[in-house]
């Protein structure tokens, strides 16, 4: 979390660092600041000017416009508080004596490294981990006068997480920066380099990247970008064109992003289709030249992930296992990390993620590395993210970049993907063709049926206004539709904060139904699948208890609404795009829901887009 952004350039940078900062808020919303080596052409003054200002970035453009900052050079930050509560005080930059830093991650070691500074008499006026980053350099600087060995010296004693960004007042036309476990990338401008968290930010002036790798430090001036590995050797990291140009960064006529992803679906569901299917099988030569064989060999699949991502992986667990006919856990990053694995011969694992960054989905793709796995997989919609770079095997969803906090076009998208790959799997296991086919079919008349599903949106408004007065809600699913109903409670929580929990319809009898009143509403995903008989009796506890049933069920059910049963119809299709179809309602629902609660959809509280701290 934490975004971070800087420039160097002949023109005045301020505007590029908002622009940026605006880009990454998403990633952090708490407290905004830039720090700017002002010169004589813009501020008739030399040396380091900072701004800073709690909430969001538009309050750091307020302060901004009472004390105008511009210059050559500077560093800015979006931050999400980890270490120091949101107060201007704890905001970045930080600054010690002529330099100043931004930083995202933590820190572990501030509290050593903190006490020992403080021996050595420097006086810290934060809370902040990255305090301890500003005066450490500045210590060794005023040993040295060598900037580059100072910055390189305070980095061997680090231990954590970082992204970090350096300007000094001695060097004026220098930009440093580094990376460990957070991500960072270098921008090319002509005669400009910047750098940032996420290209995103950098889109408004190129669209050309080099991705630091772990452990890289970099220098940077207008025309050269100097870079060195952790073991300090120049080392060179490819210039790379961005790659999700297509969609636009802006909200256009949308009122949110959220919204905008939304019906961004049917065309990112085309372009992550585009190239990977033929008429009647899937084409997989995207995994690399010698994917069959590749695929041949898989026995096991271990599917590791966060929040929305770790939903997918449900998902996908009821394909593998029931069409590829290969037996597949899923866990959630955070718990696989940490515990003892049992990893059966010739496992493949794969790691979902939208941004590719979650620290805890990268943490457990580096642990796997030495558990034997026969290879890795990282299925993300973020071309240069580092868990692309560190997996073995890549299948890159293509949703261009999602902005709201709550991920909607990146999960169906990842649905896709993971359809795909159980296809594939299916396809070198000689499974039946007619399945294969059939897969393939639906796939691609997937984004049309989703464009009928989006036609809801008006009902489901409607549906927001009554649903929005409630402080909690029950959603049940059975199957493929069990993690869809998880993954609809989870968008609820996340932007209306309405209380939501997910069951097993099957499970509602154990527990559950205990809480079921007039006063709990009860959303069920009811597509005509096997289950649906199953499903129906589970929802008649409901109702004989006066729980306000709202189902989301295939057009060609028995549609006749009782009291307090809500009935919403959606086409019909085939049984492996049913959960990617009833994905679409459960979004519009919570985004409705959000609206009519006035909360902020896009950022909602507390969380983050990218979490790529522990
Ligand atoms: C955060 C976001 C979620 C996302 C999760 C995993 O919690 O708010 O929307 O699902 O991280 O992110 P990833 O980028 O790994 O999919």
């Amino acid at each position: 979390m934490c975004g971070i952004v800087g420039a160097i350039a002949q023109r005045n940078i301020t505007p590029i660092l908002l622009e940026g900062l605006r880009r990454l808020e998403y990633r952090g919303y708490d407290s905004a600041g830039v720090a700017v080596l002002t010169d004589d052409e813009h501020n008739n003054a030399d040396g380091i000017l900072r701004v800073r200002a709690v909430g969001k970035v538009i309050e750091l453009e307020n302060a901004l416009e009472a004390t105008p900052a511009a210059g050559h050079l500077g560093i800015a930050h979006t931050r999400w508080a980890t270490h120091g509560k949101p107060a201007e005080r704890n905001a970045h930059p930080h600054i010690s004596g002529s330099l100043a830093v931004v930083h995202n991650g933590i820190i572990e070691n501030h509290g050593p490294l903190r006490k020992k500074l403080i021996g050595l008499g420097y006086e810290f006026v934060s809370e902040t981990d990255t305090e301890v980053v500003a005066h450490l350099i500045a210590h060794y600087y005023a040993e040295s006068q060598d900037l580059l060995g100072a910055f390189r010296t305070a980095l061997s004693e680090l231990h954590g997480a970082y992204a970090l960004a350096l300007i000094h007042q001695d060097e004026p036309h220098q930009l440093y920066c580094a990376r460990m476990g957070s991500p960072l990338v270098i921008g090319e401008g002509s005669e400009e380099h910047y750098i940032a968290s996420d290209p995103l930010a950098l889109l408004q002036v190129t669209d050309r990247f080099r991705y630091l790798e772990e452990g890289d430090h970099a220098r940077l001036n207008n025309n050269t970008c100097e870079i060195w590995d952790r073991d300090n050797k120049s080392v060179n990291r490819e210039l790379k064109r961005y790659e999700h140009a297509a969609f636009s960064m802006e909200k256009g006529e949308y009122r949110h992003y959220m919204l905008k992803e939304i019906y961004e679906q049917p065309q990112a569901i085309r372009d992550t289709l585009s190239g990977i299917v033929a008429d009647d099988h899937v084409l997989t030569a995207v995994l690399g030249p010698d994917a069959e064989e590749r695929l041949g060999d898989i026995e096991n699949i271990h599917i590791v992930a966060c929040g929305t991502s770790y939903h997918a992986g449900l998902v996908a667990r009821y394909w593998i296992e029931g069409q590829a006919g290969m037996p597949c856990t899923v866990e959630v990053a955070s718990e696989y990390r940490y515990r003892t694995v049992v990893v059966p011969k010739n496992t493949l694992l794969i790691t979902i993620s939208q941004s590719g960054e979650t620290a805890d989905t990268l943490a457990a793709l580096r642990f796997a590395k030495d558990q034997g796995y026969l290879a890795t997989l990282a299925i993300c919609n973020v071309a240069g993210s580092s868990l692309v770079r560190e997996a073995d095997w890549r299948l890159l969803t293509h949703a261009g970049p999602e902005i709201g906090v709550a991920s909607t076009k990146a999960f169906t998208t990842q649905l896709v993907a993971l359809l795909w790959l159980t296809t594939a799997l299916a396809q070198v296991r000689g499974k039946n063709a007619d399945v294969i086919a059939n897969n393939v079919k639906a796939l691609k008349q997937l984004p049309e049926i989703i464009e009928q599903a989006l036609t809801l949106d008006t009902r489901i408004t409607t549906l927001a206004e009554r649903f929005a007065s409630k402080d909690h809600a029950l959603f049940l699913g059975r199957g493929t539709h069990y993690p869809i109903a998880m993954e609809g409670a989870l968008k609820l929580k996340e932007i209306s904060y309405i209380h939501a929990e997910a069951y097993a319809a099957g499970e509602l009898k154990h527990g559950p139904l205990a809480l079921v009143d007039e006063n709990m509403p009860v959303v069920s995903v009811a597509p005509g699948d096997s289950l649906l008989e199953k499903l129906k009796s589970n929802l008649e506890e409901v109702r004989a208890r006066g729980g306000q049933l709202i189902t989301f069920a295939c057009e060609t059910i028995d549609q006749s609404e009782e009291s307090n049963h809500e009935i919403i119809s959606l086409p019909w299709v085939e049984d492996c795009i049913s959960p990617i179809l009833y994905t679409i309602p459960l979004q519009l629902l919570s985004y409705h829901v959000a609206l009519v609660k006035g909360t902020d959809v896009d950022k909602p509280r507390n969380l983050a887009k990218s979490v790529t701290v522990e």
